[in-house]
């Protein structure tokens, strides 16, 4: 009996034994699939993918001389070795224009003026230019900090042109045109701060008043330098500007940056271009026109001149145009936040009951505010300002007959 048991046992040993090898062989071969699965990475299946289309489309002749392995662009100017024309290898290729991504012929006219064998992809297109991986690339990837600029982040953030986002990377470089062909919505971003008057408050390129901070290089701020606190949903740079614009208060309730009632597609216009103002130290060939400084246009020049060396200067001077015109002074505010000063002698009167000497000696509201912490005047500057707002009024009324001629 127990012999036999014995017998069993050892039986039972062999066919574990078996088994063992068995299980031993299978392991083995499932770990080799998952290493030749790993070693065969998506790009190999594109590329392949890639040379039968061409067989199809173009022939076998053209197919056949499809290169293989990775490809790069390197652009030593740039530091840049792109690898994304590994899985588009049809960029440079005629006759793939209605084929799926990522085989298409590039849009051409825009790599007419961007040869991509001097500006690569990464330029334009944002994403991780050595990545081989497509996530990794598309740079959808979490602390990738500078995500493609492509359809899928556009859809995530409601863009009506979901492209759209790619025009913060062409203004890197394009930043002092007035305008540039291919980037509508920083265009009506740069013709909106011009318009809003964002000058009054902010410097941008070295020219502008101080009341808020200096917008020149906005765009190197890094995301975690915002307070995200009032904002609800996703945080990022992106998301606090645009609603920045459209809100300054929401965010920042003792802030006297106005809201100017934008659209939200003028909100994310403006949050691009000013994400847009970064420091590059291209070489000067990578700059349209050689432009490396923001030269006022003729028209720009001549009302700074007007306004801050005009008659209206003392206004200038003293940061009240931030928030008054003074229209008979040639002095437009950016914002409109208070009264045009031309009418102040008559406005007072009725609004407060008091003359404007009074009031302004003795300001009540917003203005006893700004006047104790934002503009501080010398009682002889407050008489001033109050002489130069009789005059603005003068030039308001008809000239009396009796005294014209005199
Ligand atoms: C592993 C292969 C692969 C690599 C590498 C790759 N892509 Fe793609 N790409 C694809 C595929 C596949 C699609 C089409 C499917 C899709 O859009 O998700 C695509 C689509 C795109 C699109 C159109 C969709 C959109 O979001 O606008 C753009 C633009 C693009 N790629 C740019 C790039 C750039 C720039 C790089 C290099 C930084 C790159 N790709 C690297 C595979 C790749
Ligand atoms: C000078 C800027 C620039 C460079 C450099 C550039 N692209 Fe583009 N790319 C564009 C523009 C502009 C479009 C068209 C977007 C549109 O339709 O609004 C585009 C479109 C594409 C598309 C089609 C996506 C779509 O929106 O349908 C792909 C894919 C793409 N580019 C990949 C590349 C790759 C890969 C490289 C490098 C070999 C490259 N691009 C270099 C500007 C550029
Ligand atoms: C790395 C810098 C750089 C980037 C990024 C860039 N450009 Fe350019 N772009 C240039 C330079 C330099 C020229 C001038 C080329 C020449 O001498 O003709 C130019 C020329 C142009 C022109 C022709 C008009 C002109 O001023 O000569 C247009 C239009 C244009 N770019 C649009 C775009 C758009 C749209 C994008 C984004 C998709 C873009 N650019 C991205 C540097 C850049
Ligand atoms: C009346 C003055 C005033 C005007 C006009 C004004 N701003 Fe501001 N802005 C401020 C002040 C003050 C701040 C700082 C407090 C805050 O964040 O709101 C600010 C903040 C900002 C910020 C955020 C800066 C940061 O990183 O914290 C941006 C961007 C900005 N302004 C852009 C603009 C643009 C673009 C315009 C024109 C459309 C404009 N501003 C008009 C006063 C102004
Ligand atoms: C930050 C914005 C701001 C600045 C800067 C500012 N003001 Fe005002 N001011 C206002 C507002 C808003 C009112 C409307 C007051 C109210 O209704 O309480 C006002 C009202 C006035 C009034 C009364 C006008 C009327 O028609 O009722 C005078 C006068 C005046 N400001 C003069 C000045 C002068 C002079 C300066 C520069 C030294 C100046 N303000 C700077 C915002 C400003």
């Amino acid at each position: 009996m127990d012999h036999k048991t014995i017998k069993d046992k050892l039986a039972f040993v062999k066919r574990d034994k078996l088994f063992v090898s068995l299980m031993g062989i299978a392991v083995l071969l499932l770990t080799g699939f998952i290493f030749y699965d790993y070693f065969t990475p998506d790009w190999k299946q594109y590329q392949a993918g890639f040379r039968a289309l061409v067989a199809e489309r173009i022939g076998p002749e053209r197919a056949a001389v499809v290169p293989s392995g990775l490809q790069q662009v390197y652009v030593q100017a740039l530091a840049k070795a792109d690898r994304c024309i590994t899985c588009h290898q049809g960029v440079e290729w005629k006759g793939l224009e209605n084929v799926p991504e990522p085989f298409r012929t590039h849009p051409k006219e825009i790599l007419e003026k961007h040869p991509i064998a001097k500006f690569a992809c990464t330029s334009c297109h944002g994403g991780q230019g050595y990545a081989t991986d497509m996530q990794a690339a598309h740079g959808l990837v979490e602390h990738w900090e500078e995500p493609m600029l492509g359809k899928e982040l556009g859809d995530f953030y409601v863009m009506s042109d979901k492209k759209a986002l790619m025009q913060m990377n062409c203004n890197t470089c394009h930043r002092y045109d007035k305008e540039t062909k291919g980037t509508g919505y920083i265009n009506r971003a740069k013709e909106l701060v011009n318009a809003k008057g964002c000058r009054a408050c902010h410097v941008i390129n070295g020219r502008g008043g101080t009341v808020g901070p200096d917008l020149t290089w906005e765009g190197e701020k890094a995301p975690e330098q915002f307070n995200y606190e009032r904002i609800k949903g996703f945080h990022s740079a992106f998301t606090w500007q645009a609603s920045h614009f459209k809100n300054p208060k929401e965010l920042v309730p003792e802030t006297v940056m106005p809201n100017f009632n934008f659209s939200s597609m003028d909100a994310q216009a403006l949050a691009m271009l000013v994400m847009s103002w970064k420091k590059t130290n291209l070489p000067l060939e990578y700059l349209p026109n050689h432009n490396i400084r923001d030269i006022p246009t003729a028209a720009e020049r001549e009302k700074e001149e007007r306004m801050s060396q005009g008659p209206g200067a003392f206004f200038v001077k003293n940061q009240c145009f931030v928030c008054h015109s003074v229209s008979t002074l040639g002095i437009d505010a950016a914002a409109q936040i208070g009264p045009d000063l031309a009418l102040a002698v008559e406005d007072v009167q009725s609004r407060f009951g008091r003359t404007l000497d009074d009031f302004f000696m003795r300001p009540t509201g917003t203005m006893e505010v700004v006047l104790s912490t934002m503009i501080s005047l010398t009682t002889e500057q407050r008489q001033e300002a109050i002489a130069k707002m009789r005059h603005a009024y003068e030039l308001k009324k008809p000239p009396p007959q009796a005294q014209s001629q005199k």
